[in-house]
């Protein structure tokens, strides 16, 4: 459905200007504009917009150096988030590692569009994974070329926070939670996070979120043990601002045995 399309100029036009009125209701800068929206993706957008799945993109929730994050409207007016990553300016020192070894992924083509589409269907992938195995994770919902729609963690004022920004009221039991969800995906999904951080963690109702999946591996990738035993100390390390002391060994491996 959502292949490689060639556009004409004129319905280029016709798409530039929909989109220009779209954004222009939004709080997107003409910097990030230029960066995140070339022709492509706004031909992926006008289709998701002629599919129904939104209605418009309403605020950028996060601009990062892979890709950007929007609170988008429904038709139904409800919530969602919209996920792009940039095809032009995507760094993709690292983006190979992760890829290579997924035998999910055995036959992409090697070039920056096949990379970032293959990345975004991962992250898709990864998200109804955590949903099917019941860690909590934004749900789904479609994934189109480098686009991304999924559940929005937020409220009708601000998206949720990440752990790093909030203090929480409850550290024991939040870090038991990230560590019980570490090892659900390891045993149960069969698959590492690989970039497991506060940054990669919301705060929503006094409950963590596990976002940013593009990066997860499956266990069979070869350095699925050295991403894991990582996730695992960062979390460790975080927490210690909580003067909780764990042991990031024992926890390695009571998952891995
Ligand atoms: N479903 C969501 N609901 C609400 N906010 C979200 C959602 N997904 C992502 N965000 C926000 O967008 C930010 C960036 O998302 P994410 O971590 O998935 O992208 P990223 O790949 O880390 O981007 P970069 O590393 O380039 O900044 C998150 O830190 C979070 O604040
Ligand atoms: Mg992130």
């Amino acid at each position: 459905m959502f292949s490689e399309r060639f556009l004409d100029d004129k319905s280029l036009k016709k798409i530039d200007k929909k989109f220009q009125q779209i954004i222009s209701r939004t709080g997107v800068d003409n910097k990030t504009q230029d960066e995140v929206f070339d022709k492509y993706t706004l031909s992926t957008i006008e289709k998701l917009i002629s599919d129904k799945i939104i209605d418009m993109l309403d605020f950028p929730i996060s601009t990062g150096k892979e890709g950007n994050v929007f609170r988008a409207i429904t038709p139904k007016k409800k919530f969602i988030a919209v996920k792009i990553y940039r095809t032009s300016t995507s760094t993709f020192k690292h983006i190979t590692d992760y890829i290579i070894g997924d035998p999910r992924f055995e036959n992409f083509r090697n070039n920056r569009k096949d990379i970032v589409h293959v990345w975004t269907k991962k992250e898709f992938k990864n998200l109804q994974k955590l949903k099917m195995i019941g860690v909590k994770a934004p749900k789904p919902i479609v994934f189109a070329d480098n686009v991304l729609v999924m559940q929005y963690i937020g409220d009708s004022k601000h998206a949720a926070p990440m752990l790093k920004d909030v203090i929480v009221e409850n550290p024991q039991e939040i870090f038991d939670t990230i560590i019980n969800y570490i090892k659900v995906m390891y045993k149960k999904g069969k698959m590492v996070h690989a970039d497991l951080s506060e940054f990669n963690i919301l705060y929503y109702r006094k409950k963590p979120y596990i976002i940013d999946l593009g990066q997860g591996v499956l266990l069979k990738h070869p350095r699925s043990l050295e991403f894991l035993k990582r996730d695992i100390d960062n979390i460790v390390r975080y927490f210690k601002k909580y003067n909780i002391r764990a042991d990031a060994k024992k926890f390695y491996n009571k998952i891995v045995n």
